[in-house]
């Protein structure tokens, strides 16, 4: 079969990587779509088996972090563009091993970098896309949003692993002219989640009866933006955004955290049919994420006007949506919480 162009995206069988997938693999069957992935704990074949006979996917599993194998794959596949999102991505791994971070998010790109800069002789119909985070500008006061000119301030070593990347992407730019371009996005739910973030973790321990541990006053502040909206974005800034621009995600949709699990406890007790306030009764306030950043916000102005983005899921929506697929797919719930799962789980929160 011969395809218009041959993508490859990283870290598809993600969280966000997996809806970006399914979406390019059914709009652009002109796309050949190669998603490569070290299959870490936190990524999950299950999440495409809805596409993965569709004769314009193939999946490799391999670490970006392997620099000649990086090499290798660009001169089979000849690549037309990379979409780049295969990261270390849950802020409290970070906390404990910062260097996984670094290899992945930051050694990761630039072995990705160096084989675009290798393979594309002539950068014509090329582009590197980096999907990154809004943690990279720090945290906001009560007011005030992140717009792409604010300056970077990441205080994690997931956020500071992620900051670098971005900047490494520039650099190519800049020092190379390869041709990029990078979105920061913010906090994504929905369907197909690692059950270590907040949502997925709370609606599987209100399932079981266990738990919701609320960081420090639970008054942190994030915007929600429903996953498929960013996979969405992803397509058009792929697409339509210019060349070395940086193109902001976000829901307009904030929350303070306890504002957040309220609602998720109030919806959950009817899909449970159970009584009203049983799940806020399992909130506990435990010890908080050390350096924890106060509040994200995002203007995403930018990506509306220019090229029409906008979400389409909002607040107990968008809430319901998420507890609803996550009880009615409980086996992939019970999948992803089998194996080392208990062991993270233990060293985070205890039994
Ligand atoms: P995720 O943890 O669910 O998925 C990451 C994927 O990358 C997994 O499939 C994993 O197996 C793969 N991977 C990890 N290390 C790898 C390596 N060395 N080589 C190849 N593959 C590897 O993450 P996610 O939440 O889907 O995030 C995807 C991207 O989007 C990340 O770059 C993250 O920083 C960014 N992002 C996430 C959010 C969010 O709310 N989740 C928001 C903004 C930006
Ligand atoms: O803003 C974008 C970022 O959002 C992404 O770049 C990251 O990859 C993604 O993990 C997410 O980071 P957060 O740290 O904001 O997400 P998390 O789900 O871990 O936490 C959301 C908020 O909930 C945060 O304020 C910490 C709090 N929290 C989290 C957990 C896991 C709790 O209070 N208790 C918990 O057990």
């Amino acid at each position: 079969m011969s395809f218009d162009k041959t993508i490859l995206i990283t870290g598809g069988a993600g969280f966000i990587g997996s809806h970006l997938v399914r979406l390019m693999v059914n709009k652009y069957p002109n796309y050949r779509i190669v998603n490569l992935d070290k299959l870490t704990y936190a990524g999950n074949l299950e999440n495409l088996s809805d596409i993965e006979s569709n004769d314009n996917y193939s999946f490799v599993k391999g670490d970006i972090v392997d620099e000649q194998f990086i090499d290798t794959l660009f001169a089979d596949y000849q690549f037309d563009g990379v979409i780049h999102l295969a990261a270390e991505s849950h802020v409290d791994r970070s906390i404990e091993d910062p260097m996984s971070f670094i290899k992945t998010n930051i050694v990761g790109t630039v072995n990705l970098l160096n084989a675009a800069r290798k393979y594309w002789t002539d950068f014509s119909g090329k582009r590197f896309y980096h999907v990154s985070t809004d943690e990279v500008y720090g945290s906001l006061g009560e007011t005030g949003f992140f717009v792409e000119t604010t300056a970077y301030d990441p205080r994690s070593p997931y956020s500071s692993s992620k900051a670098s990347s971005d900047h490494l992407v520039r650099a190519y730019h800049h020092t190379y002219g390869l041709p990029i371009v990078i979105s920061n996005c913010s906090n994504n739910y929905g369907p197909n989640q690692f059950p270590e973030k907040l949502l997925p973790l709370f609606i599987h321990n209100i399932k079981n009866e266990k738990p919701l541990p609320v960081y420090g006053d639970g008054k942190y502040t994030r915007d929600w933006l429903w996953v498929i909206d960013h996979a969405i974005a992803i397509d058009l800034i792929y697409e339509k955004g210019r060349d070395g621009e940086t193109y902001n995600i976000g829901g307009n949709n904030e929350w303070k955290n306890i504002d957040l699990i309220n609602s998720l406890c109030k919806v959950m007790d009817e899909l449970l049919d159970r009584p009203a306030g049983s799940s806020e009764q399992l909130i506990t306030y435990v010890k908080d994420r050390p350096g924890h950043d106060r509040r994200y916000a995002i203007d995403a102005s930018k990506l509306m006007n220019e090229l029409g983005w906008e979400p389409t899921v909002f607040a107990e929506e968008g809430l319901r949506k998420t507890a609803e697929w996550y009880l009615s797919n409980s086996e992939w719930l019970e999948n992803v919480t089998s194996g080392a799962y208990q062991k993270y789980y233990t060293k985070q929160y205890g039994e």
